[in-house]
Parts: C-alpha cells; sequence; structure tokens
C-alpha cells in the first residue's frame, strides 16, 4: 500500500520568498497576491528531490510535503 505524496504551501506562512519557485519550477508557481502555490497533482519519483528542497530552503517553513 503506498500512500499518494502531495506537496503544499501554508499560505499562512508563505510570504513570497520565492525559493521554493527557483528551487522546483515544476512544482511552485506565484499566484497574484505574490504568495506560491504547489502544483495539486500527486508527486512522481522524479519530482521528489525538487519538493525537498524546496521545503528545506523555504524560510518561512510554509512547504509541507504529505504522504512521504
Ligand atoms: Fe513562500 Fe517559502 Fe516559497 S515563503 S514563496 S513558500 S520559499
Amino acid at each position: 500500500w503506498r500512500t499518494p505524496v502531495r506537496v503544499h504551501v501554508e499560505t499562512e506562512r508563505c510570504q513570497g520568498h520565492g525559493v521554493c519557485v527557483v528551487t522546483a519550477p515544476a512544482l511552485f508557481e506565484f499566484q497574484d497576491d505574490g504568495k506560491a502555490v504547489a502544483a495539486a497533482r500527486e508527486l512522481a519519483p522524479a519530482d521528489l528531490d525538487g519538493a525537498r528542497a524546496a521545503e528545506a530552503s523555504c524560510p518561512e517553513l510554509a512547504i509541507v510535503i504529505e504522504g512521504k
């Protein structure tokens, strides 16, 4: 049994630093309000390094990986 892995941005924490967008552009983009949003899809194995790198580098600890 395998839990789907997803990543999301805690909007209340995000201050728009953009490290995630630079680190993993396939997974994160800016919304009109200057905060980041993560791809809603289930992460593929190839996405995991980028998701983890973004999670580790967000200064606001706003990035959460679920199901890992
Ligand atoms: Fe926001 Fe962190 Fe990305 S503050 S823009 S989620 S690096």
